[in-house]
């Protein structure tokens, strides 16, 4: 017999893992948002509440990317079947640590054990991309597949979809500031150039590829020299005040290497303890309080295995 009701949570995470954009995301150990699913008798999917963002957060479903997500899912499963969504955010909207990511996947997550689907994990990673692409007008998984399958995912090829988990070695920690700005995903990739010298893609392709192995194998100097961006980050870095000192001032207080989070304004480094993650926020948020920009830290474990969850 199908459950009328279903809790689940999908945690945030840290898209582009700096050098990587669009093709690697790691999951966060918290924050999560939360999603209860009901079955309803009136063949719609609709929102019934929203607590947390609600003021900034559409209740139409279809311009919600939890809703979108089970709108598509059970368009492609040719399904009426009627749900009611209640969305309860706990990650910032518009942070850059995969809001809207989280809730697109915690819903399809939910769906998925709600009515019994057995949905392969690319199928939901599919499904949740169209709810991403709500927020951010394009389907990229690279918070999605980290916040669904927790770990640190590498996003192969979206056509067709394949994504490789990658084994993190290393025991890291990861610090986030949040600085008081707004950056729309949709812009920070509106004013992205098109096409990359090929001096530069060199230079990226390289870092990618000495980011995995220092990932795999426990290299973190290997790690954190390859945290550099030759392609989003001088032109997404502008939007941040201040942004032009953070890699300093996190790798001074002891990190392993920073960047932007995701499209930003969040920003992200990583440590390898507790206590030096808490040192770089201290001073991350001192630096952004410089430039007269009031933030949000978080410290969290990269979450190594815990994806979504039903509670
Ligand atoms: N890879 C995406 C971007 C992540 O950088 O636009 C958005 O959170």
């Amino acid at each position: 017999m199908l459950r009328s009701s279903i809790k689940s949570i999908a945690p945030a995470s840290v898209a582009n893992f700096v050098c990587a954009f669009d093709v690697l995301g790691f999951a966060l150990a918290t924050p999560y948002d939360e999603v209860i699913l009901r079955t309803n008798s009136v063949k719609q999917v609709r929102i019934t509440k929203i607590t947390g963002d609600q003021n900034n957060l559409a209740l139409q479903a279809e311009k919600n990317t939890a809703g979108m997500a089970i709108i598509s899912a059970l368009k492609h499963l040719n399904s009426n079947q009627g749900i009611d969504i209640e969305l309860y955010k706990h990650i910032p909207l518009g942070s850059g640590i995969g809001s809207s990511a989280a809730s697109a996947a915690a819903a399809i997550f939910a769906l998925n054990a709600l009515l019994k689907l057995d949905l392969p994990m690319l199928q939901m990673i599919d499904y949740a991309m169209d709810g991403e692409n709500v927020a951010s007008g394009c389907r990229h998984a690279d918070n999605i597949a980290p916040s669904l399958m927790g770990g640190c995912i590498l996003v192969r090829s979206l056509d067709p979809l394949d994504v490789v988990s990658i084994p993190i070695a290393a025991n890291l920690y990861c610090t986030i500031v949040h600085p008081d700005l707004e950056i729309n995903t949709k812009y920070a990739r509106s004013i992205l150039p098109t096409s990359i010298p090929l001096a530069d893609a060199i230079k990226q392709w390289g870092n990618i590829a000495a980011l995995i192995t220092g990932l795999t194998t426990n290299n973190c100097s290997l790690i954190g020299n390859a945290m550099y961006d030759y392609i989003a980050e001088p032109i997404r870095g502008k939007l941040i005040k201040g942004f032009a000192q953070v890699r300093q001032v996190a790798l001074d207080s002891g990190a392993i290497g920073a960047g932007i989070s995701g499209s930003g304004p969040s920003v992200f480094a990583l440590s390898d303890s507790e206590e030096t993650a808490n040192k770089v926020g201290q001073a991350l948020g001192e630096l952004f309080l410089k430039h007269e920009c009031k933030n949000q830290i978080y410290v969290s474990q990269i979450n190594k295995n815990n994806g979504a969850k039903i509670l």
